[in-house]
């Protein structure tokens, strides 16, 4: 039988043109997020201050609505229950945009939280910290952080979210690698450079095999530092799910028959060749903004419901995962395997994540409370249609807790929790996360300063419709 690599080798490709791959990064580079519509009121929110970026809004069900165009003002006039509607134009500025993650952080609410709530030289914390927006913004800001988080991808990444890079050395490993895929050949590929996974040659083209493993022996043969080929190495990592046979814009890694997705060979150099013309330019961007005294960690092994730290923190931010919602060890799973992060089952890592639902028969069989009036009586609710949903949900619920407790005691005196938390559904009933969670917190000791809605508008988030979170709710804890 041949090997991808022998029946490749005869197989032919597409010449690449680097101009066209440069005229469409310059496309993409002049084109600015997109706003939303909404009648502007023109009512000013500050008593002292106009500014022009703060309107009240009526959406189309005839809601007030606060819309914040761009950065947050430090002082904006929050009242509990208000409503914003917060137009992000920094998703994809210096390291932010480098690699999708669900539910990502867009950079102005981290950054308004961290200059509202701390001060140049604190210290900062995310425990759920995802793919690193808030650690970017606490760096870029001058604040010391660390960022928690079970999934190594996550660490990886935001670790290179963070990381300031050589301009020289960057440009230099560009042009290299640009070179190197103008003079592709599949037979410069043999076996051993392909990585082998499950149902490898189904997630993937043979064509694309062959060259994402042509660009990942040319990363790592990079005759540069380690910092640098781990910024290639994400640069690689991010064209991976739109050249696979997965859906692109599902969390979970699926093949959809039915979307008839096409890959065509050459896809994968020139998608690889188009993001490092976008990213290192940012890259370098984010490296000459970047403070040399601010520290920046993603320690291994640790969990954000067992933290350890004792009145450290003078703030912490973060979004946890929603209950029932996102499966993160199956969203990177392609991206894990390429880079070596992962070899066999998920199960393991899927069982440390807050809201898994790897859970066991034996644990469902009766019905588990929280102690919060409301959340139990969805999670009887719940217990009636599906035993097992009502008991992931009750996890999730106790997760939280553990993880409250945890940076109650890490922050200092008076320090702030701000948790951004959305609601959804399961099986059919409103799983109100941001209101138990606030009831959690008041029970361990935490006051409530306040609490908004800030409504989503843009998402990497794909669940049926029913469950679909359209609103993120803030709640601002003290201790
Ligand atoms: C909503 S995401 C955070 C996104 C982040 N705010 C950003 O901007 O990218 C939630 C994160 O919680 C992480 N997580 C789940 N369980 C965890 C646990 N027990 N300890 C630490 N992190 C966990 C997941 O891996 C995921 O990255």
């Amino acid at each position: 039988m041949q090997t991808i690599a022998q029946s490749s080798a005869q197989s032919s490709f597409y010449p690449i043109s680097l101009d066209e791959i440069k005229a469409k990064v310059a496309k993409k580079n002049g084109r600015r997020n997109g706003l939303t519509n909404g009648k502007i009121q023109q009512t000013t929110l500050f008593s002292n201050q106009p500014l022009d970026n703060v309107k009240e809004i009526i959406n189309e069900f005839g809601e007030k609505i606060i819309r914040v165009d761009g950065e947050i003002p430090i002082n904006l006039r929050v009242k509990d229950r208000d409503r914003f509607l917060f137009i992000s134009y920094n998703q994809s500025i210096l390291s932010h945009g480098l690699h999708k993650y669900p539910a990502k952080f867009f950079p102005e609410l981290p950054c308004w939280l961290i200059k509202r709530y701390s001060k140049e030289g604190d210290t900062i914390l995310d425990p759920f910290s995802g793919s690193g927006t808030t650690n970017v913004e606490a760096l870029l800001t001058r604040r010391h952080s660390i960022g928690i988080d079970v999934d190594p991808f996550s660490r990886y990444l935001s670790k290179v979210k963070t990381t300031p890079l050589n301009e020289k050395e960057l440009q230099s490993a560009q042009k290299y690698l640009l070179r190197l895929i103008l003079n592709y050949k599949p037979s410069r590929v043999s076996e051993k450079d392909i990585p082998v996974f499950p149902y490898r040659d189904n997630w993937f083209n043979k064509e694309i095999i062959l060259e994402l493993a042509y660009l990942k022996k040319n990363i790592e043969a990079l005759d540069t530092t380690e910092d640098i080929k781990d910024f290639y190495r994400i640069c690689f990592s991010s064209i991976i799910r739109g050249i696979s046979n997965a859906d692109d814009n599902c969390t979970r890694t699926v093949i959809r028959k039915k979307l008839n997705k096409k890959v065509f060979p050459a896809d994968a150099l020139k998608k690889f060749a188009e993001v490092i013309l976008l990213n290192v330019p940012k890259m370098i961007e984010f490296s000459q903004n970047c403070p040399m005294d601010t520290r920046v960690s993603f320690p291994d092994e640790m969990d954000a419901r067992n933290i350890n730290y004792n009145d450290y923190f003078d703030l912490a931010v973060t979004s946890p995962p929603y209950a029932n919602a996102v499966d993160y060890p199956r969203t990177h799973q392609l991206e894990s395997y390429w880079l070596g992060l992962t070899r066999g089952s998920l199960t393991p890592l899927k069982k440390k994540h807050v809201g898994t639902e790897s859970v066991s028969s034996s644990e469902y069989k009766k019905l588990h409370k929280i102690g919060v009036k409301e959340a139990d009586m969805t999670l009887l609710k719940i217990f009636k249609k599906d035993p097992r949903r009502s008991y992931i949900a009750f996890k999730y619920l106790d997760d939280m807790r553990l993880n409250l407790l945890e940076i109650h005691k890490a922050l200092k005196k008076e320090g702030r929790y701000v948790v951004v938390v959305g609601n959804n559904k399961i099986r059919g009933e409103l799983f109100e996360n941001w209101k138990y969670i606030m009831e959690l917190a008041k029970n361990i000791g935490f006051n409530v300063e306040n609490y908004f809605a800030s409504e989503i508008i843009k998402h990497f988030i794909k669940v049926p419709r029913e469950e679909r979170i359209n609103t993120d709710w803030v709640i601002v804890l003290q201790k």
